[in-house]
């Protein structure tokens, strides 16, 4: 028998009222619970407050900007010539986010006035054109630099037309935004939303697309099936850069031995101006395909044009180094690629253009789902908010292999 035990006897030995007794242990029990919430070691929820208060506080005091929720982003170099980026003005704060670029997560500030801050190293990202020749040797990168903001490697052309000595740069970007599906911030040419749900389906790594229904009790585009009996010529290509990496130019004058292709522009015999809305007409009403090939064969790559010519009533023949699947909804489109040999192509493009209900399947898609685009500055917004980010260092040791390692010379087509 313990101690404990035992003068617990002793001592109840003394009181016989069991009442008291009651009371006895009702008060030993408050005491040891008392206790125990003044713990510092059991009392978390205080230990939670006290660590999100003063984490709250030290961001808020190495916050660049104005508000702590509010992220700056300072387009450093142009785009293209363009200061703006194509965007409506030279700074748009969290308003024009949401409204105009109708971004989910619009708290920054997206400005080209290099003195908007005080400082450069103030600004949260730093966005910097790789398609520009900007030295960065000369004075023309930021006199000043802070741990933790992001600069970022900005790009919508492919490898090949990167006018710009990226093995100078290794170590200096943070974040990639470009069309590629790898970048940190996705910046797509074009998007595919389904009209259900309104969500954006792709592009995107892994789409989960619905199912064409098929030719035969498919979907029957009355105006698309009219337009086909118009349509007599087989296939336009508008084009001005004439010889390429991919050798798009081979492909389409090997097509050239099976029918007739229209070839638009700088490298062709035909020409039809820009804008002039007659162009974008007769791909409804005078051509079956319109050849989306492009410059080079690269991871991800594809042009607006194939955007563009969704909005026709058109079917792309599309040429690249992409996953179509990840692009576009399946069987709207025909990959060059997934065919063995040229005459394997042209058999199939002149059996799709040869019957007016198998061409109309190619348009089912519009039935569930419609074109949409996006603005990049919203996604590194978003990018900017996410939780830890202030926290997580990252930068390209060698951007200039993870840019260039995503293009091939070789298709799968047999010439
Ligand atoms: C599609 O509709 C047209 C009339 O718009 C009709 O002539 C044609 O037979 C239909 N085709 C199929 C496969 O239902
Ligand atoms: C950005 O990269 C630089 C240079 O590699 C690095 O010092 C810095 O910590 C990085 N910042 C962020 C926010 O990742």
């Amino acid at each position: 028998m313990s101690m404990a035990v035992r003068s617990a006897r002793f001592v109840l030995g003394g009181w016989r009222c069991p009442l008291l007794l009651l009371l006895l242990v009702l008060v030993a029990t408050l005491v040891i619970l008392h206790r125990v919430v003044q713990s510092p070691l059991l009392n978390q929820y205080e230990i939670l407050h006290k660590h999100l208060e003063k984490t709250a506080a030290s961001s808020a005091s190495s916050s660049s900007s104005s508000s702590s929720s509010t992220r700056s982003i300072l387009l450093w170099s142009e785009f293209f010539g363009d200061p703006r980026w194509k965007l409506s003005w030279d700074t748009l704060g969290p308003q024009e986010l949401r409204e105009e670029l109708h971004c989910p997560v619009y708290q920054c500030e997206v400005t080209n006035q290099h003195d908007f801050l005080p400082a450069v190293e103030l600004y949260d990202a730093v966005v910097f054109h790789a398609a520009e020749m900007f030295p960065l040797t000369l004075e023309r990168v930021p006199a000043k630099r802070s741990q933790r903001q992001a600069y970022v490697f900005a790009l919508m052309e492919p490898p090949g037309e990167t006018k710009h000595r990226l093995d100078d740069e290794q170590g200096f970007y943070n974040l990639t935004m470009t069309y590629r599906l790898d970048s940190d911030v996705v910046w797509p040419y074009g998007q595919i939303v389904d009209i259900e749900t309104g969500a954006v389906v792709a592009p995107s790594p892994n789409p989960s697309w619905r199912r064409p229904p098929g030719v035969v009790g498919g979907y029957n585009d009355t105006e698309v099936y009219d337009l086909w009996a118009s349509k007599t010529k087989m296939a336009a290509w508008f084009v001005s850069h004439c010889e390429t990496l991919s050798k798009r130019e081979e492909l389409a004058k090997r097509l050239q031995e099976y029918f007739q292709v229209d070839i638009y522009g700088k490298c062709g015999t035909l020409s039809c101006a820009r804008g002039d809305p007659y162009c974008d007409e007769m791909l409804d009403t005078d051509y079956l395909f319109y050849l989306a090939f492009e410059n080079s064969l690269c991871d991800d790559y594809v042009t607006e044009k194939l955007f563009d010519a969704l909005r026709r009533n058109i079917v792309p023949v599309v040429f690249g180094g992409a996953d179509y699947s990840r692009i576009l909804p399946p069987h709207s489109y025909i990959d060059a690629n997934r065919f063995e040999t040229i005459s394997d192509l042209a058999l199939h493009m002149n059996f799709v253009g040869g019957d007016a209900s198998e061409y109309a399947s190619y348009f089912w898609w519009r039935r569930h789902y419609r074109l949409g685009s996006t603005s990049p500055f919203c996604e590194l917004c978003a990018r900017l908010h996410e939780p830890g980010f202030s926290h997580k260092s990252q930068s390209y040791n060698d951007i200039q292999a993870w840019w260039f390692n995503s293009c091939r010379l070789e298709s799968n087509l047999k010439w």
